[in-house]
């Protein structure tokens, strides 16, 4: 294997020391801790364990995390009632719903009832907007990660060749407009499941972001020796051996591909903590704009 493995784990372990001196000053000077509402739906496993991890981070940062568990039958009435509440609140400076929802139909409703201020993912219409214009927003928290890596493991984006694969919203679609911004200066291709000969893009490009959500999306053929890889994807494979009765891989080929790329991200301990990372700073960003009267 040649590729340098971009350590997520250790990358964000000291972002969140630095972030957790920066806390404890804040609550020297406002008297309060900064507070993240989460609003979790229904029981699906891989939410709980990722809204046990944010407020896990939450505690070691010293801020206040308020969760608001429902049944998945809570439906929109009672999610909206949840979110609104977390708005009111005025020791909550950050609110997120936990995707995706038992009921993905409503989810658009129930973002857009997220206040502005609050929305620490960075998926209300408004903070979307923003970014789109390059205006100060909240900047979705995974690819706020994936530059934060990027840029700390010192891999050049002005002008490089960035492929993205995957057009979500949580994801995908804001990357790429991160990416492109202005004083990033990447060169962006969004590819999804209906681009024609995906390789083609892949093999020209300096950095593969790969965030499909499909195992074995990105293989060592696909990629030019010495490009960049970032595997955003988390999959549970069966594996009985594993006291869970899975294990988690990504999206990428990883053997492979790193013996091809000249650096890369494993799964797990790559783009996920520092997603987390990136939810404690924007969660204290908030508690400031809010203390200093918004924006
Ligand atoms: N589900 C998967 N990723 C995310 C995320 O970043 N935020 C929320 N709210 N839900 C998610």
């Amino acid at each position: 294997m040649s590729a340098r493995i971009l350590d997520g784990k250790a990358l964000a372990a000291g972002l969140r020391a630095e972030i957790a001196a920066e806390v404890a000053a804040w609550q020297d000077k406002s008297g309060r801790a900064p507070g993240l509402g989460v609003v979790l739906a229904g029981d699906n496993p891989a939410s709980r364990s990722y809204v046990t991890g944010k407020e896990k981070a939450c505690a070691a940062a010293g801020i206040l995390s308020r969760e608001i568990h429902l049944p998945a039958a809570a439906g929109r009435a009672g999610i909206l009632t949840a979110v609104q509440a977390l708005n009111a609140d005025e020791t909550i400076d950050a609110v997120l719903v936990q995707l995706p929802l038992p009921d993905p139909a409503i989810e658009r409703d129930i973002i857009e009832a997220i206040d502005p201020a609050k929305d620490v993912d960075g998926f209300h219409p408004l903070n979307i907007g923003r970014l789109v214009l390059g205006q100060t927003t909240f900047v979705p928290c995974t690819p706020l990660g994936v530059l934060e890596m990027l840029r700390r493991s010192e891999v050049p984006l002005a002008g490089a060749a960035v492929v993205v694969i995957g057009r979500s919203q949580i994801v995908g679609r804001p990357l790429s407009f991160l990416l492109s911004q202005k004083g990033v200066d990447a060169t962006v291709t969004l590819c999804h499941t209906r681009t024609f000969d995906l390789a083609r893009f892949t093999r020209t490009a300096d950095i593969v972001v790969v965030a499909a959500g499909r195992p074995g999306t990105l293989t060592a053929d696909m990629i030019r020796p010495g490009a960049v890889v970032v595997d955003v994807g988390v999959n549970r494979v069966p594996d009985p051996a594993r006291p869970a009765g899975y294990r988690l891989v990504g999206d990428v080929d990883f053997e492979a591909v790193a013996a091809k790329a000249s650096a890369i991200t494993p799964v797990p301990g790559g783009v996920g903590p520092m997603t987390v990372t990136m939810l404690l700073r924007n969660t204290l960003d908030a508690a400031r704009r809010r203390e200093g009267g918004g924006r």
